[in-house]
């Protein structure tokens, strides 16, 4: 049984005093779910990592970055090394999400790169992959999503595999207000479980949790949890105030799974 693992994306949003009191909001809103009954990360900018570690110290909630390089460190302005991130407190760092592949050019060579180096440094990537609107339309999801998740895994061992987090988020669906159906996210978590297995083994693959995102709400979150290969939620918007993200972790956390 894999245990449910909800996590909030704020992308350019919140200042650190705006991300500390959200994350103080959320941890009192979600009570004792958090590292009990469900896995629950914050993952806010880069400037207000430090003031949401502060704000969440005591809970069971945990710190993860939007983004992580993969040197310790060196001459690479205006990124960020995996070191840094665990000195500051991150256990989690989002890797290849779709706006660093759309508008920063972020290629998946590179998305293997900061994989590899975010589990050597110890923390748990989050690796996303999804189709754009128009590979769906021409029917290439599956060629898409297998050449995303077969860069993303090469050279890792099973055992490292393991410890990974997969998210499906197809591109269409990211800040629309249209998710997917639970048919179509449960055929490309499908695939990409089965991509886990060829890669690292049944073991390892039947271990890896695989968050849907993309317009994940507190109405839809129990659809998307009640599928077989899903095992959680990549949230944007709705992560951004404390009652919506709060009801999305107490719905996922409750699925009938
Ligand atoms: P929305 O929940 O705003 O659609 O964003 C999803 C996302 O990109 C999370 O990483």
């Amino acid at each position: 049984m894999r245990r449910p693992i909800i996590a909030g994306n704020w992308k350019m949003s919140k200042t650190g005093p705006e991300g500390a009191a959200l994350a103080v909001g959320v941890a009192k809103a979600i009570g004792d779910i958090a590292g009990r009954r469900a896995d629950v990360v914050l993952c806010p900018p880069f400037t207000a990592l430090q003031a949401v570690a502060g704000a969440l110290a005591g809970s069971a909630v945990k710190l993860g970055a939007q983004n992580v390089h993969w040197e310790k460190e060196g001459p690479y302005t205006g990124e960020v090394s995996p070191a840094m991130l665990r000195a500051i407190g991150c256990a989690y760092a989002i890797v290849g999400h779709s706006e660093r592949r759309q508008y920063f050019g972020e290629t998946d060579e590179g998305v293997n790169k900061r994989t590899r180096a975010a589990v050597g440094f110890g923390l748990t990537p989050i690796v996303c992959v999804g189709e754009r609107l128009e590979e769906r339309k021409a029917g290439r999801t599956g060629e898409v999503v297998t050449r995303q998740v077969r860069a993303a895994l090469a050279g890792l061992t099973p055992e490292e595999v393991r410890q990974l987090v997969m998210a499906y988020e197809p591109v269409w669906a990211i800040g629309t207000g249209v998710a997917a159906t639970a048919g179509d996210a449960q055929e490309v978590a499908g695939l990409i479980r089965k991509l886990l297995a060829e890669t690292a083994g049944g073991d390892a693959a039947a271990q890896v949790r695989i968050q849907y995102g993309g317009s994940v709400k507190p109405e839809n979150i129990a659809d998307f949890m009640a599928l077989p290969d899903v095992d959680g939620a990549l949230v944007g918007g709705a992560s951004l105030k404390a009652d919506s993200f709060a009801a999305i972790v107490t719905a996922g956390a409750a699925a009938e799974r």
